[in-house]
């Protein structure tokens, strides 16, 4: 009954944007936006989406992929994160940290395989605004980041962290949470909205957006500059994991054991995302002001039983799994 309460509160306030699932697709080091061509990249990441992901992505993704993970079927983008690690605080042996969906999963999303969930929202989660602000979809070939490994202190505004209790989220903060929590920990990434019209890339993925995001949540970003003037669908990841079976190794007033697959602190999450839509997709989704959960009508959804199927060939033969005296790709 709560979850169905849940839903309906849900669907009466949201309508901007689209909220889908996608599986994980593979955990792996590889990175084709950062380390193009280079297997095995430097660290560790969880992968979800479509089929064509490799070393090397080049040209339209979304007419070479075949299958994908994610719940719209015609969306063959790659989106990924840094994996996240437990560092056991006494023998400092590592363990992933199993991403599990996201709850709640709504409108038929149910049966995903750990993943993340995506987001293209169009203003913010109540409005689309589309009168006055069109949103302009990606085209084939582009790719970004948003956050960096190398930064300390804070993470830049829209990449948090939140404490899982029960049925509630908690505050979003900037760190990993100083004490055990009981509902695993969440992570999100909202990425910038700006684009410059005219490059898919730069050379460090960041300038050929512009940010002008000033607060955490799904807010509308602030207008763009005119160095950046089109305006896309602001893409968010909400990631949960599942670090509740690593509770009881924390030991009571010690520091937080989490760390991300680059011996990352909090403030270096980071997140990729490789535009994988098959065709004018994501445009006509974007297009409409109707569109959540559903797939915006046209949008073609698959069942995540059909999702949970598709899957690439393991290219970096490492251990990822148990207990691991290094971090992958890290020696001693
Ligand atoms: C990935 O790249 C390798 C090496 O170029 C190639 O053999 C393989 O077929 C590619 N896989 C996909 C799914 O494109
Ligand atoms: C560290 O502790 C874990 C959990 O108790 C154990 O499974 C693992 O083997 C230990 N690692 C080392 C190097 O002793
Ligand atoms: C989306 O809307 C714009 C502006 O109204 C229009 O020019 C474009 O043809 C539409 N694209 C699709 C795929 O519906």
């Amino acid at each position: 009954m709560k979850t169905l309460s849940l839903f309906i509160a849900l669907s009466a306030l949201v309508h901007a944007g689209l909220r889908f699932p996608c599986s994980t697709l593979t955990i792996q080091r590889l990175d084709p936006v950062v380390q193009p061509g280079t297997s095995p990249s430097s660290h560790l990441h969880h992968i979800v989406g479509g089929n064509a992901f490799n070393a090397t992505m080049t040209g339209d993704v979304g007419a070479r992929g075949t299958c994908t993970t994610c719940q719209m079927a015609e969306d063959f983008s790659n989106y990924w994160t840094a994996h996240l690690f437990f560092k056991h605080p006494t023998n400092g042996s590592y363990h992933r940290v199993t991403p599990t969906p996201v709850q709640p999963l709504l409108g038929g999303s149910n049966g995903a395989s750990g993943g993340l969930t995506v987001y293209y929202t169009q203003y913010d989660l109540s409005k689309d605004n589309l009168k006055q602000q069109p949103i302009t979809a990606f085209q084939p070939g582009f790719r970004m980041t948003v956050g960096t490994p190398a930064k300390t202190g804070k993470p830049q505004t829209g990449l948090t962290y939140q404490c899982l209790s029960g049925s509630g989220r908690g505050p979003e903060i900037t760190d990993f949470p100083t004490s055990p929590c009981t509902g695993g920990l969440f992570t999100s990434h909202h990425f910038p909205a700006c684009w410059d019209g005219k490059n898919l890339d730069s050379p460090n993925h960041q300038d050929h957006m512009y940010n002008t995001i000033t607060s955490n949540g799904f807010v509308n970003a602030g207008p763009c500059p005119s160095s950046h003037p089109i305006r896309m669908p602001q893409v968010t990841f909400e990631t949960t994991w599942d670090t509740t079976p690593f509770n009881k190794l924390w030991p009571s007033g010690a520091a937080n054991p989490f760390v991300w697959s680059f011996e990352g602190v909090a403030a270096g999450t980071h997140a990729d995302y490789m535009f994988g839509w098959k065709g004018d997709a994501l445009q006509r989704a974007m297009n409409k002001s109707e569109c959540f959960y559903d797939g915006c009508g046209s949008i073609t959804k698959q069942a995540m039983a059909t999702a949970n199927k598709c899957s690439v060939q393991l290219e970096v033969q490492e251990e990822t799994d148990g207990w691991l005296a290094n971090l992958p790709g890290f020696t001693s």
